[in-house]
């Protein structure tokens, strides 16, 4: 028989410090005007000095555990989707929250950037259809914001922290259809930081120079992702024989508003069926879909056999799309 891989289970988790465009207002020369104009943005969450990427990534797969009713025993294999680990070499992301949620099974970090979720979940799917995994924790966590220099106004409005998580688990329905992902090497000095690394270990001068901070070209991945967003989500659905007037929403990487409406108008979608949360946290890199998709399926928006698409683009040049067949009830008020 074959076997599929299909959701049962979503969480997420915000950081609480908030940082509104009046505080930016305050840090560099920019306007809560020009951000939302530009992005959309209205506030994000900041984690707190001391808490790594592991702690965002814990709090969103516990309650993605809890969701499917799971202990930690009933998890075999744990990927962590993340370009921010706690640690630049080892231990991996998934390690520590293996053992902080109690997991004894298999872990590993995934890094595609902001794509990083939507890769980590093909990997998660594969390895439940292959028969090698029966029950995957897959989670998008990223801490950018420790990446991110708030002297530079092109940057730092954009960036928030936060994780999001979902339990993949072997079925006889799918679930997930199809996963299609990408990469472009040729557009890897578009968004980088360029020291910190084996290619340019941090020095006092790159330091100085501010070379360990997150750079990008904004303009040039602006039209990356307006080009290759509907793309990929085209990709995605033809694989699995559907188009997208069949799509009930399409979740994509909440980077920026305009963005998102520019690709709204390319596919045809009316702007209710796309999700988008961006206002209130910014550019959350791979934790940004997870969390999109918790937020829809606990608020009562995401109902069984509802098709969904999932696509995701980053830094790398990397960008995946997802086909989804929801299987997950309508929660009760109070279960969440
Ligand atoms: N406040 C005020 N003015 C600003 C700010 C700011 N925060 N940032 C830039 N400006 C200025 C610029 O200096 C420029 O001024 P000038 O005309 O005097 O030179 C002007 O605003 C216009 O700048 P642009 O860069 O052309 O602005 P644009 O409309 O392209 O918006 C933005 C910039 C928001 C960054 C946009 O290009 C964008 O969203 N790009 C995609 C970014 C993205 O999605 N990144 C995430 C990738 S995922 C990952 O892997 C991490």
């Amino acid at each position: 028989m074959t076997r599929y891989a299909t959701i049962i289970g979503t969480g997420s988790f915000l950081p609480e410090n908030t940082l509104t465009n009046k505080d930016l207002e305050g840090m560099v020369d920019t306007s809560d005007e020009w951000i939302v104009l530009r992005t959309g943005i209205r506030e994000r969450r900041l984690s707190d000095e001391h808490q790594g990427t592991s702690e965002l990534a814990i709090r969103a797969g516990e309650r993605a555990m809890a969701c499917a009713g799971l202990a930690p025993e009933d998890i075999d294999l744990l990927i962590v989707g993340t370009s921010s680990p706690d640690h630049i070499l080892f231990p991996s992301t998934a390690c520590l929250t293996q053992t902080a949620l109690g997991l004894k099974c298999p872990a590993y970090d995934i890094n595609a950037a902001c794509s990083s979720f939507i890769y980590a979940l093909q990997t998660g799917t594969t390895a439940i259809e292959s028969g090698r995994h029966d029950t995957v924790l897959v989670i998008g966590a990223d801490a950018l914001t420790k990446h991110v220099d708030f002297a530079d106004r092109a940057t730092c409005v954009l960036f928030g922290d936060g994780a999001g998580a979902v339990v993949l688990r072997a079925a006889e329905q799918p679930g997930v259809m199809a996963v299609e992902l990408g990469a472009d090497g040729t557009g890897a000095d578009l968004l980088k930081v360029p020291a910190g690394g084996s290619a340019a270990p941090c020095t006092e001068e790159r330091i100085r120079n501010r070379e360990h901070y997150l750079q990008m070209n904004g303009n040039e991945v602006y039209k990356f992702a307006v080009r290759m967003i509907p793309k990929a989500t085209i990709h995605a659905l033809e694989a699995t024989g559907n188009d997208v007037s069949d799509l009930a929403w399409l979740i994509p990487h909440q980077a920026n508003k305009r963005i998102l409406d520019t690709i709204a108008e390319r596919l045809g979608l009316p702007n209710e069926r796309i999700y988008s949360n961006v206002e209130n946290t910014g550019n959350i890199s791979a934790g940004s879909i997870p969390l999109a998709l918790d937020d829809l399926y606990t608020s009562g928006r995401l109902r069984p056999g509802d098709l969904i698409a999932l696509v995701g683009f980053g830094a790398g040049l990397t960008w995946g799309a997802a086909t989804i067949r929801w299987t997950m009830t309508v929660p009760d008020k109070g279960d969440q």
